[in-house]
């Protein structure tokens, strides 16, 4: 695997997330109801990544007793459906004859299995699954089996997915209950100076990490403008700039990423979706007359002379 595939920045949400989640790990066994949070934010946020790296720091274990599985991670199926959803669960947890039997017996193994493997902490990603089911639609049965099992085995859960996926703990009121505070993920708002001071040392970190690549200083203020401009401050399309120009620069005898090597990135990676926005890595690029940026999830453009102006205030204050 290319290096900047690897790359992995832990940057101060993604360590508050981690928090957050090892608090509801840790409370597993301590309390009468153990700690439950979700996690919300835009595509490309970067939810699956923090809840990877968590997984990641409490892998399965095979002892002489057998399995243990401390964190079960699954994504909620499209359209889930109790028989669906359990079957996601078993088979995570290894069980071979995960599609077997009705759905009595299938929770019956379900909970044996989270006893045996050990399982203290529960996380489901794309929980906006759930309402995605003909729009509003939210199947309550699926959330009252999942609820059932949770509190059979008194399992801390982490749910995790896009802003909608609220809606599942608002309409039911005993999940809801078990929840703590959102933890919200999201694309970094370059209007916003603490917000704009992080994006730039994620690039910085990132740059640090691909220390065989040389390029232009990306946490410099007009570069990070630009990356935040082509990526919509989200980590998700800022990494695929990053990662695709590196996949084209690594064929190059200095592995050098340049100016015009992001903006052939950016060509490929994302302008497809937005056409009617200027490829922010070209020569002739002006943030004073660049239209909107607009997150596809989000309805509300940013004003660009918004951007213009912090921009230009960054550039004295850095010179
Ligand atoms: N902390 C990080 N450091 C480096 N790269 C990251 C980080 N977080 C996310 N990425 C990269 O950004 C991309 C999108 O991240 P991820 O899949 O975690 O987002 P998501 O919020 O789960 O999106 P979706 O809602 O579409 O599933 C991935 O390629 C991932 O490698
Ligand atoms: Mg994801």
């Amino acid at each position: 695997m290319d290096c900047s595939e690897r790359v992995l920045v832990k940057y101060p949400l993604f360590t508050t997330a981690v928090r957050r989640i090892q608090e509801c790990f840790d409370s597993y066994g301590t309390t009468a109801e153990p700690a439950c949070c979700p996690i919300v934010g835009e595509s490309g946020s970067g939810k699956t990544t923090i809840i990877s790296y968590f997984a990641h720091l409490h892998p399965r274990v095979d002892h002489k007793w057998g399995t243990e599985q401390p964190v079960l991670l699954a994504k909620i199926p499209a359209r889930p459906t109790v028989k669906s959803l359990a079957e996601t669960l078993l088979y995570k947890l290894g069980d071979p004859l995960w599609s077997r039997g009705n759905t009595v017996s299938k929770s019956i193994r379900l909970r044996e299995l989270l006893k045996q493997c050990h399982v203290r902490l529960l996380a489901l990603d794309e929980f906006q699954h759930f309402v995605d089911v003909r729009q509003a639609n939210i199947p309550n049965d699926v959330a009252d089996w999942l609820k059932e099992q949770v509190e059979e085995a008194k399992l801390a859960i982490v749910v995790l997915g896009l802003e909608r996926c609220l809606e599942v703990l608002r309409q039911n009121e005993q999940l809801r209950r078990r929840f703590g505070a959102n933890v919200r993920v999201g694309a970094f708002r370059w209007e916003n100076k603490e917000e704009r001071t992080v994006y730039r040392a994620f690039l910085r970190a990132v740059q640090e990490q691909l220390s065989e690549f040389t390029m232009p200083v990306l946490s410099d203020v007009e570069m990070a403008f630009r990356m935040h401009y082509g990526s919509f401050g989200l980590i998700g399309y800022t990494m695929k700039i990053i990662r695709g120009a590196a996949r084209l620069a690594s064929s190059r005898p200095l592995r050098e990423i340049t100016l015009e090597t992001l903006a052939q990135s950016y060509a490929v990676n994302v302008w497809a979706e937005r056409l009617d926005c200027p490829n922010p890595f070209l020569d002739d690029f002006d943030p004073d007359k660049a239209p909107p940026v607009k997150i596809p999830s989000r309805t509300t453009a940013v004003d660009p002379r918004m951007h213009g102006r912090h921009y230009s205030t960054r550039v004295e204050l850095h010179a």
